[in-house]
């Protein structure tokens, strides 16, 4: 439905509008449980308390995580991305990852390269799936620290075949590192099934919360050095992080009004899932037939009927994808994302890494007549 005249197609970026219960729990935890929660032991200190170890549990519940303790608050995706892949490898390490990844996995693992990490990357087919056979042999060719892997892309709205690449993991003496940023609030997400080793999701997209927030599931068994130190309201008297989770990895004061926003996103999330996913991909589904029926235009990643994460790219064979952006938000209020979406791999692995595309992505609140007039805007664009 369009919100404030904006028909907004952009919850690959972030979503938006958030449900009023996000709004009003940030709120709250600015007002009645505004004290610094685990330090000072006053009521609104004890208030906050509460409210991020109620947090913590619906969070953790949604994402089929059996103990809060293993879910961490982080700052976001792509901070949650860097302490796992920074605390998880060391200079000599191998790191076997997908061809595809976003500029938030890609970045470290660069970075990490150029302190001795050996990086080796996954072929993916023309859709921008990884090749499992390809995957098996690279990580069988020699000892393995980590298989790192989106759940799914922000392009091509590929899913990737996370249980699989797990398994594989495993079976080397690896572990398997997911970025769930596209995937969490979007697909299903059951982390006690999927065998992921670390998971890591974005709290402001899918997962309806405020940005300034992300999580980072640690299975049991995995330890990684921590990225930041500080405080952590208790044991002051160390130098060292408590080695309890998840004190060790949330040094300093938590963002506890993001936390709240996240934890009320999930709930309403925990109410509507079943249908609300059914419902993207329905609309998505339609949206990629209109797209897909327009002249000279072309779609990036899996065909109709193929599975995808409701985020559809395109490119138009006159029309460059910075201009139908443009087009679209001034003359018809529709909020795409056009360009390289921070990800240039999965672009170069589509052929469009030139001209990047225009990305449309689905959310909760988008209906079919949104997208039908999306749709119709970008034919009017393209057509004229
Ligand atoms: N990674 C986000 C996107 O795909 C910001 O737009």
């Amino acid at each position: 439905m369009a919100h404030d005249g904006i028909i907004y197609l952009d919850h690959a970026a972030t979503s938006w509008p958030k449900p009023p219960e996000v709004l009003d729990a940030m709120a709250r935890a600015l007002g009645p449980a505004g004290g610094n929660p685990h330090r000072s032991a006053h009521r609104l200190a004890l208030e906050a308390a509460r409210l991020v170890l109620e947090a913590r549990s619906t969070v953790a519940a949604f994402l089929g995580v059996r103990d809060p303790r293993d879910l961490l608050f982080v700052p976001g995706c792509t901070f949650g991305l860097n302490m796992v892949l920074k605390g998880l490898l060391a200079p000599g390490d191998r790191v076997v990852v997908s061809s595809v990844e976003h500029n938030a996995v890609a970045r470290p693992l660069a970075a990490l390269a150029a302190s001795g990490v050996e990086v080796v990357q996954m072929p993916v087919d023309e859709a921008g799936r990884v090749d499992l056979d390809a995957a098996e042999e690279l990580v069988a060719e020699a000892p393995t620290r980590a298989v790192v892997c989106q759940h799914a892309s922000n392009v091509t709205g590929a899913i990737q075949p996370v249980a699989d690449l797990a398994d594989i993991a495993h079976e080397h003496g690896a572990v398997l590192v997911a970025d769930g940023a596209q995937a969490a609030g979007h697909l299903k997400v059951d982390l006690a099934e999927l065998g992921a080793d670390a998971y890591v999701a974005s709290g402001h997209k899918g997962l309806l919360g405020p940005q300034g927030i992300g999580v980072v599931y640690l299975s049991p068994g995995l330890e990684v050095r921590e990225l930041v130190q500080g405080g952590s309201g208790g044991d002051s008297g160390a130098l060292s992080m408590p080695v309890v989770r998840p004190d060790r990895y949330e040094a300093g004061t938590p963002p506890v009004p993001a936390i709240a926003g996240l934890a009320a996103g999930v709930a309403v999330l925990g109410r509507e899932a079943d249908e609300l996913f059914e419902q993207e991909q329905r609309i998505a589904r339609r949206l990629l037939e209109g797209l897909a029926a327009i002249p000279g235009m072309r779609v990036l990643g899996p065909v109709l009927g193929e599975e995808r994460a409701p985020v559809v790219s395109v490119v138009h064979e006159e029309v460059e994808p910075d201009r139908l952006a443009y087009e679209l938000d001034s003359r018809y209020g529709v909020a795409v994302r056009a360009g390289l979406h921070c990800a240039p791999a999965a672009h170069a692995a589509m052929g469009t890494a030139e001209t990047g595309a225009v990305r449309f992505s689905v959310g909760r609140g988008v209906t079919e007549a949104d997208v039908d007039a999306a749709v119709e805007a970008v034919r009017e664009v393209c057509l004229a």
